[in-house]
């Protein structure tokens, strides 16, 4: 051996020595750093397991604003801070977590507080909030998922989460000011303060953890110490059949079928991220806001069920597999009889891969007299690719331009993947003229193979006499919007004021990919205003029109503000383009402002006016 080998040996070993003794120092301050600071007898438990990784989830704040955890992956660190009404703890801290806000929000790190007690509704947080100057999104975790799976059982508590691997830094205590039933008038120690200078100074972060003083989150109903779990059998399969089989069914949309216990639970884990993430089943209404007699969300129960079961285990129960030997709830058949007039649409032949742009035809209507329809329904050929389906009336003579010009009023219905059929509301049809024609907008996915679509059916239903009531549809639009590159929160609205007493059934938000959220107001002439519809959580990809329970009568007089924000930065996933200046445009990379609705008159034995809202914009 020469002697440079044996200088490299030698240094080999230096550096192994150098190593270990890092490890152990690590070890060590790893321990040291769990020591928690001296405290005062108390009750409290600390959350016995480590959490190794966040897990993501989208949450409503205070406002009904919508707060995806991923979405925030820009900023450097996260800081979620527990929180309870009418705790002494969060009051007593709400103007120390705005000072800390105020000095490293500037530096990449952004705070949230988190509220899981079921006794605080947004009124109480809202009240809360402004009684107590507490300046951050208070995130409503109704379903308690969010706590449990961070171990958090105190208000109060600090959580710092790095963006980078979504693992938590540090918890515990804000600081060691306060206790329970006492207070310092200065903290000797500023844990979150401390630990936020170390990790974006890319230091250590000493202390770790600390014990967090609080008030106790009261843990309720699915997930009490001592609820049996939920199970497949009884509790489990009753709420896929409602509410994800007309999709997740052999042959539906859905990419994975719902076919027995086995298949289930192997999707579990995903199961529980689509519910998390409010991705599954599709729906974006803020259920604070109003009824929708079409609504396919899961109720809160439903939610917790779920969770609950995946977080068992997926137990499979007692008795028979509910699923197995299913057949296909569409069997082809028209679920409201036999249809007065069946349209085929044109074949259409899909790629195997890619985002796939609408299709657009024309249809024949073939109606040799005038008919007023009463309802129509739609057979998706194939069900694994159509996703949507827009069905707008051009009456005789109408040209493409013409649509366009008058898309507010033309829709004539609109289906979704999983909600196919359309009766109008009692009393009300839809006036077609002989001669008139469909024009149809398809919005395909693809599946990873080729597909044809041969067989896509519209049936319509028609009304022996003339209805008391024609329905009209009507659209807020806006088309002088300019979104800025990179803009994350552009807000633009639109109003129309309403011209004679109506009757609204229903509302249809309508933007493209950098559509973020969108609400429709109602401004009544008494000075009072109503949210009709608020969707905090807006996706292109499902087109959704909410029909209201109750349906709404609107004076005339009536000021229909619809207000969409959008995000055109690289944060939201969706966007075609970031570096873009977006404006109104009829394709998807461009944007739309709209807020589509149904109605009727309500002043139908007046004189009859001119039928046109007025726009303001
Ligand atoms: C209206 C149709 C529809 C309903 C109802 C529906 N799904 Fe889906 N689901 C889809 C489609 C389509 C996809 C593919 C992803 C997409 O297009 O967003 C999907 C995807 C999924 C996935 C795969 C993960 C993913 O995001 O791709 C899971 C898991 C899932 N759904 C669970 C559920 C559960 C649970 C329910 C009921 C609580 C449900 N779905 C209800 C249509 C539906």
């Amino acid at each position: 051996m020469k002697a440079t080998e044996h200088l490299a040996g030698a240094r080999f070993w230096v550096l192994v020595i150098a190593l270990l003794g890092a490890a152990a120092l690590v070890a060590y301050s790893n321990f040291a750093s769990r020591d928690l600071p001296p405290e005062p007898p108390s009750t409290a438990t600390p959350s016995e397991v480590e959490v190794s990784r966040v897990e993501n989830f989208r949450l409503l704040d205070q406002h009904g604003e919508s707060h995806e955890l991923f979405y925030y992956s820009d900023a450097r660190a996260i800081v979620l801070i527990s929180h309870g009404v009418g705790c002494p703890i969060n009051r007593r801290y709400s103007r120390r977590i705005n000072e800390l806000q105020a000095e490293f929000a500037p530096r990449g790190v952004r705070f949230f507080l988190l509220n899981a007690n079921p006794q605080d509704d947004r009124t109480d947080i809202k009240k809360e909030a402004d009684e107590f100057q507490m300046a951050q999104p208070i995130l409503k975790d109704d379903t308690q998922f969010v706590v449990r799976g961070l171990n958090v059982t105190r208000t109060a508590e600090a959580l710092v989460i790095d963006t980078n691997t979504w693992k938590i830094v540090y918890r515990g205590a804000i600081d060691d000011r306060l206790d329970y039933g006492t207070q310092r008038a200065e903290a000797q120690h500023h844990y979150l303060q401390d630990a936020l200078q170390a990790f974006l100074q890319g230091d250590k972060v000493e202390p770790a953890r600390t014990q967090p003083r609080g008030c106790l989150i009261r843990l309720s109903g699915k997930f009490d110490a001592g609820h049996p779990p939920p199970t497949y059998t009884v509790d489990v399969a009753p709420i896929l059949r409602a509410k994800c089989f007309a999709c997740h069914q052999e042959g539906g949309i859905g990419p994975w079928t719902i076919s027995d216990y086995h298949e289930v639970a192997g999707w579990s884990s995903m199961l529980g991220e689509v519910v998390r993430t409010k991705r599954m089943p599709p729906w974006g209404a803020d259920p604070e806001y109003g009824h929708y007699s079409n609504d396919a969300s899961l109720t809160l129960e439903e939610e917790k069920t779920l969770l609950a079961w995946i977080e068992a285990g997926t137990p499979r129960g007692e008795g028979a597999d509910p699923f197995q030997g299913q057949a296909p709830v569409d069997q082809g058949t028209w679920s409201l009889g036999e249809p007065d007039v069946i349209l085929d649409f044109p074949a259409q032949v899909l790629p195997a891969t890619g985002i796939l742009p609408y299709r657009y035809e024309w249809i024949e209507i073939p109606m040799d007299e005038p008919g007023w329809v009463r309802a129509a329904e739609i057979h998706m050929g194939n069900k694994r690719a159509l996703h949507h389906v827009v069905i707008l009336l051009a009456k005789p003579g109408r040209s493409f331009q013409d649509l366009l010009r008058e898309s507010n009023r033309s829709c004539f219905v609109a289906f979704v993947a999983g909600n196919t059929r359309y009766e109008f509301p009692a009393g009300t049809g839809k006036f077609v003229p002989a001669g008139s024609r469909f024009f149809v907008q398809l919005h395909y996915n693809s599946t990873g193979r080729e597909e044809v679509d041969d067989s896509t059916q519209l049936a319509l239903y028609l009304s022996d006499e003339e209805p008391e009531h024609e329905l009209f549809v009507y659209a807020t639009s806006d088309r002088s919007f300019v979104v800025p590159p990179g803009a994350r929160e552009y807000p633009v609205t639109a109003v129309t004021t309403v011209t004679r007493d109506m009757v609204m059934y229903d509302v249809g938000p309508h933007m493209h990919y950098r559509g973020k959220s969108s609400r429709l107001i109602a401004e009544y002439p008494d000075g009072t205003s109503e949210i009709l519809i608020s969707v905090p959580y807006y996706r292109f990809d499902w087109q959704m029109v909410y029909r209201f329970a109750e349906p709404k009568r609107l004076p005339k007089g009536t000021r229909l503000v619809s207000e969409g924000v959008y995000d055109n930065s690289a944060q939201n996933t969706q966007n075609p383009d970031p570096s873009q200046t977006v404006r109104f445009g009829i394709y998807s990379r461009d944007e739309m402002h709209k807020c589509y609705f149904s109605y009727r008159y309500a002043d139908e034995d007046e004189p009859q006016g001119d039928a046109s809202q007025g726009d303001e914009s």
